[in-house]
This record gives C-alpha cells, structure tokens and sequence, in this order.
C-alpha cells in the first residue's frame, strides 16, 4: 500500500535570518513512517526541518513553509491509499517577508501575522479516495477539541494528543494517543515510545480503512 506523510514543523521566514515555528522534533511522523515501511508499504515522508533522520527506504521530500508543504502533498495526496498529516504547520505567517535582515528599534515591536492555509481542511474539501489520518495536538478539552477537528477537517481518523505534558508528546521520546473515529468510537493508546505507539497506530489505521472500505461496496 502507498503511504504520504506528513511529519516536522514548517517554518515561516521574517527575514534571512528569522522564522516562525513550533517544537515539533518530527519523531511522531517518522515512526508511523517507519512503521509502514517495516510492513513492506511505500512511503513518501513529507518532513519540515528536523534534526533526525529519514527511515531507510522512505522517498524524502524535505519542505520548509506551509505553502511548499501544500504543494507538494497536493501532487502526491492522489496517488496515495493512506494520507497521514502528522505536521505540526505553522497557523501564522508574516504579512510582509522582509528581504533584509531586520534591524532592532527602540521602540516595542509587533509584528503582523496573517492565517496560513489549513493544509487539511484544504485538501479533503474534494473528495479523496485516500483514507485520511488527522492529527490534534491539545492542551486542554482533548475530546472536544478532537472530535470537533475530525469533523471539520473531514478526516477518516483523528490521532490526538496531549501536548501540554513534558513527559509526553512535542519533541519527546515517548506519547499517548487517543483515537477518534467516525462512528464516535474513541481508543487510547497508553503512554509508550513513539515506534511502538506507531505500530499500534499503523495497525488501527489499515483495520479502519478495511472497514470503510466494506461499507462503501
Ligand atoms: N493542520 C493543517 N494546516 C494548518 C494547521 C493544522 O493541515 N495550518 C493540520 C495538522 O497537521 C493536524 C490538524 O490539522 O493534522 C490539527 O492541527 P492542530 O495544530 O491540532 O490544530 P489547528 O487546526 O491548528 O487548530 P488550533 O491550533 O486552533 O488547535
């Protein structure tokens, strides 16, 4: 089976020297990559700037802003049977990108930021015959928040976590997963290393899509 996924932050530039981003180390995105590939799938692993590295046997398409990110899932997403969009994308971008480095004021700055495209509401706004895997990151009303995103991102699986824990989640070795499903089934996954919570992961994935798939025949 053909696997996109997404993984990493994305950055959005200020100038030569500056950008905007979030903590994501990627760890999560490249396990599930792994995962696939260990049950001989094809993956391609969309990744912004980590510092890890790809599993063997991923297609790499390394991207840096939102927009990048976009296009290059936009040319992949169809010729894929599952669509993981585990980025972390940034929600704001400068207004103005400034081609020089930006000299320090006196003054207080603020900075204008407008909304990036949500790359996931974007992309399932047609139909897609990929099964497609949202992911949440919350840090308060888990449920809520989740079960409101898998709706609204029209996603086929929602995998949520709690990022506002040092132990678990953004840039840490270990994560616990709650999964959202359609019917309104909800499943955790107890905290465990990020590989082997993306086995189970994989596991609950591909028996969903079964699962969709026998009910739409
Ligand atoms: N996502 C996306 N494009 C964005 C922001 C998020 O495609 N501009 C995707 C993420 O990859 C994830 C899902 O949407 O699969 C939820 O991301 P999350 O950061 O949890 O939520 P947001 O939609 O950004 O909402 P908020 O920050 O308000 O929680």
């Amino acid at each position: 089976m053909k696997f996109v996924i997404t993984a990493g932050p994305t950055r959005e530039p200020l100038d030569p020297v500056r950008y905007l981003s979030n903590r994501s180390s990627g760890k999560m995105g490249y396990a599930i990559a792994a995962a696939a590939l260990e049950e001989k799938h094809k993956v391609v692993l969309i990744s912004g700037p980590v510092a890890i590295a790809a599993p063997l046997g991923a297609e790499l398409v390394p991207v840096m802003t939102g927009d990048e990110m976009f296009a290059v899932i936009s040319a992949r997403i169809d010729d894929c049977d599952v669509f993981v969009m585990c980025a972390a994308v940034c929600d704001y971008k400068p207004v103005h990108y400034s081609a020089q480095k930006m000299k320090k004021e006196r003054a207080p700055f603020a900075l204008a930021l407008e909304r990036t495209r949500d790359l996931l509401t974007s992309l399932t706004s047609v139909p897609r015959h990929c099964f497609v895997v949202g992911f949440a990151a919350e840090t308060q009303a888990l449920a809520a928040n989740a079960a409101r995103k898998l709706a609204e991102k029209n996603c086929d699986l929602l995998v949520a976590n709690d990022v506002s824990r040092a132990d678990i989640g953004m840039d840490s070795e270990d994560n616990e997963l709650v999964i959202f499903f359609r019917n309104g089934a909800q499943k955790k996954l107890r905290r465990a290393k990020k590989n082997v919570l993306a086995r189970s992961l994989l596991k609950i994935i591909l028996n969903a899509r079964e699962k969709s798939l026998t009910k739409k025949t």
